[in-house]
Parts: C-alpha cells; structure tokens; sequence
C-alpha cells in the first residue's frame, strides 16, 4: 500500500473522508507478534481463515483492517502488512478486563452459547463495551473513504454499526456473528437486549452462521424494537426517513486450498506417519482438537472414552486418543476452572488405564502451527468434535478438506453449525454420554467402504463451499443481490 496514503488516523485531506474502500473490523487484527532472535518485533498473519479469505478483497481495494494488537495499554501507529492496512485499536488493561474478559467473554459468550456457563451481568461491564465499541467506530469513520464498504466482525463489537453509521451514514455497513444467536428466551435475560439489538440494526446486512441464529436475532428484533419485519427484511424508521436492515445466513468455510496442500506436502505425510509410530502404531488413533472452552463438550468427550476404557471396548493397546486443548481466556474464571476439571479427569483415566509403554489419552495444552495440525488430522483415523454449542466449528471441515486419501470418520455434534453441511458424520448429541460411546465406537469398528462412502460426500461439500466463497456470497449480498431462500426468514 502507498506510503503517502495514509498518515496515523488514516483521515488525509480534512474532508473528514479516510482513504480506503474496504474496511474489516474486528476485535483482534490478523496478525500474531513474533519476537526474532535479536529481540526485534515482526508481524506474521495469523492462521484464521477470515484473514485467508479477505486478504485477496483487501489486495483489490484499498483496504484495511481495524482490530486489537492484543497487548494492553501500548499505542502503535498504523501499518502496513500483507498489502493490508492494519490500524491498531488500543485497549487499556481496564478495558481488557471489563470489555474483553468481562462483557465479552462472561456475559456474552456464555449467553449466546446457551447458557453453558452462567452469565453475568455488570453495570461496569456495559459502560466499558459502550466505550470500547465507541473506539472502534470512531477509528473505523476515521479510516473509510466515501461511501466505502465496512465489514464488522462478531460478538464483541456488536454496538459498532449503529455508532458507526451515526457518525458516516454515507458508508456501507455490514456485520458478521461468527457464534451463534440465542433463542429469545435466553437473550431476553441481557439487561442491555434492545441496545445490542440497535446496535446490530445500524448495519444493513447482518449474518449469522446458521439459518435459526437469523432467526432467534428476528424475533428478538419484533420483540424488543419497534420496527416492523417482512421477511427477512426490518424497515427502520429515521428522522431522516426508512431504511432497511436484512438478516441472513451465510455459513463460514475454510481455505480448502492450504489444507489440502498441506495435507499433500511430503514433510506433513511422513509427519502424520511419525506421529503414529510414536504412539505405538496403534490400530486407531482418535483426535481431539479445541480451545479450551466449556463449549466445546471436551469434559464430555473424556467421560465417555474413560468409560469406554472402563468397559474394555477400547484398551490403551490398541487405541490412543490425542486432546489438544489450544490456551484460552486464561483469565476469565469459568475457564481456569474447566482446565482443573478436564487436567484431573485426563490425570485420573491415565492414572488408571496407562502402561508402561502405553498412555490412554495424550492431553496437550499447546497451539500448534497448520502444518502439525495437518499432519494430526492425516493420523487421527477418527475425530471426535463434540461441542455443546458451536457456531460452526472449522476444526470439523478442516479433518475432512485434509482426507485426501478418502477415509476416516468423523463424530460430530448435532450442536454444531458444521452439522448442517456435514450430514454424513456420525451425528451425535453430546450430553447423551451412552449415545456418545456407542457413536465413538460407531467410528472406531467402521468398515473401510462406508467410511470412504461417508468420507466422499463429505469431501464434495467441503471443497465446493471455501471460505473466500462466503465471504464473496455476504460481499454481494451487502451489494444488494438478495438473500437466498434458506438464509433464515424468521418465519420458521
Ligand atoms: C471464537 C470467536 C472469535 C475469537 C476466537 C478466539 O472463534 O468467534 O471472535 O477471536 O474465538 O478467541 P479470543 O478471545 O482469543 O479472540
């Protein structure tokens, strides 16, 4: 990007216009900080598939991203990365606690993950998101040039589209919940229900994962705002006349191109072949690959395969289950108490079922790069995703974009966005602990031709839907093209 573009808020001309066309917002920006040897910092893009797919849009416009760095209280000017723009937003330690940790992380995630964990409702909390989404749009309205298109991205900026268009009516907002939306009864219990809903209403297209989250959101809009609803259509009434906000589904994919690279390269094969040796070669290896979230079923999971080992269905001989549980939110409560819950429940199984030279359940509280996991889905002969509630769960397309050889078997939460495209998983309801171990065991005995049979329509699906597909689908539809039929009218 030219360097004479843009100075530290990006507003060049004092025509109160920035200088870009296509603007991403989101809470973190894509990009991780690297410490190199001599100490220096770097920036490197960070593995998420939103990054993947925007990256060509930033490239063709001039765009740019707006979003967090990650480290509290320190000031960073704008810079370039990738052909991106990336303009740092600055979060106090204050507000990482009550905005990010607190409103975001303990009222909103858990409320919109169906009450897995109890929300909690602070005063405090709210004035600080106020604020913090405040931050955003104002540097986002710095940013955009006329009339340009903004993409807001999820829960914890859900304020941003109404601020944002109070400030630039001349711009195109859209906005994106990447986790689900509750059903009315559970969001009714939000203190702040009708801001939220407001502030979603500021944007003129807002999508949601799953046909029903569009439709838990328009109920929610008929109940707690005044505006009327035709279909997937709300007509807001202005001082300065109506306007139309649409709700739709647009379900997010993954970069099928990297995995499958990856899951071809000759370094991430004999990887995949290594990682089974130094289990033992057993005859099956199962996979578990989450953050660690109470959303993710991974309490679940364990309860079943210890029973399972308790039952002598499976034995430490012959199979080997990996749990990678990726470090996250270390800070908020609900979390620190889950890692003591899943580490004692791993410590106990192991305790019991290992030998010597076998272990029950290789549990690692690591992240790894794209290429270890690869090489992992390319080991595991069975995955396991048995989230509570997922919005739709990458980790799942991502086992079966990396099956290149057509085979392996994929257990799969009817909770989960992923299962409405995956229809050929064996599905599973996670709480039914019985229901769960006879599933596991489903996928552990399955014969090679049903399991390549399942395993092809599921690839079919999988490599004709990537991500730069959705995102070019809401792109348009935020043009104007209009909302396909299954996109979730409220009236279902
Ligand atoms: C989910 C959310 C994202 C979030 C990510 C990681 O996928 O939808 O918005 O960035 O989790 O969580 P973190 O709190 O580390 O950003």
């Amino acid at each position: 990007m030219a360097e004479t573009k843009a100075n530290n808020s990006g507003a060049t001309d004092g025509s109160g216009y920035g200088d870009y066309d296509f603007i991403v917002v989101s809470n973190r920006l894509p990009v991780d900080r690297v410490t190199g040897e001599g100490g220096g910092n770097s920036w490197r893009r960070s593995p998420g598939g939103l990054v993947t797919a925007l990256a060509p849009v930033m490239a063709k416009t001039e765009g740019a991203w707006i979003g967090w760095h990650g480290a509290a209280d320190e000031v960073l000017k704008p810079f370039d990365h990738d052909n991106m723009r990336l303009v740092p937003v600055e979060l106090s330690a204050d507000d990482v606690e009550l905005y990010y940790e607190g409103f975001s992380n303990a009222t909103l995630w858990p409320l919109y993950h169906d009450v897995i964990a109890p929300p909690e409702f602070h005063r405090t909390w709210w004035e600080v998101y106020k604020a913090v989404n405040r931050r955003f749009a104002e540097a986002t309205a710095e940013s955009a040039a006329e009339g340009a298109t903004v993409w807001v991205q999820d829960y914890q900026l859900q304020l941003v589209p109404k601020l944002l268009r109070e400030l630039r009516p001349d711009l195109k907002i859209g906005f994106f919940n990447h986790i689900p939306f509750p059903p009315l009864e559970i969001f009714a219990q939000l203190p702040w229900r009708r801001q939220v809903i407001e502030g979603l209403l500021g944007a003129d297209l807002v999508g949601f994962q799953r046909p029903s989250d569009s439709s838990n959101f328009l109920r929610c809009v008929r109940r707690f705002s005044g505006h009327t609803i035709k279909s997937q259509h709300v007509n807001i009434r202005t001082d300065d006349g109506d306007r139309i906000c649409r709700a739709g589904a647009f379900p997010i994919s993954i970069d099928v191109d990297q995995i499958n690279q990856l899951a071809k390269s000759p370094e991430v094969i004999e990887r995949a072949r290594q990682i089974r040796e130094e289990l033992g070669n057993p005859k099956t290896v199962l996979l578990g690959v989450d953050r660690l979230d109470y959303t993710k079923g991974i309490q679940h999971r364990i309860k079943a395969y210890g029973e399972l080992l308790e039952d002598g269905r499976v034995t430490v001989e012959d199979a080997a289950l990996i749990q990678v549980a990726s470090p996250s939110r270390e800070r908020v409560e609900s979390y620190r108490l889950l890692r003591e819950e899943i580490e004692g429940a791993v410590g106990r199984i192991n305790g019991t079922y290992d030998t010597l030279s076998n272990t029950a359940i290789r549990y690692l509280h690591h992240s790894y790069p794209k290429e270890e996991m690869v090489a992992l889905y390319l080991a595991a002969d069975v995955m396991l995703v048995t989230a509570l509630r997922d919005g739709m769960n990458l980790v799942a397309k991502e086992y079966v974009a990396s099956r290149t050889g057509v085979n392996g078997a994929l257990v799969l939460s009817e909770f989960a966005g992923a299962a409405d495209h995956l229809k050929q998983a064996i599905l599973v309801n996670p709480h039914d602990i019985d229901g769960l171990k006879d599933a596991i065991m489903r996928a552990v005995e399955i014969a090679p031709g049903e399991s390549t049979r399942r395993m092809r329509v599921m690839r079919r699906q999988i490599l004709q839907n990537d991500v730069e597909q959705w995102s070019q689908s809401f792109l348009r539809a935020l043009d104007g093209e209009t909302l396909g039929k299954t996109a979730g009218s409220g009236n279902e």
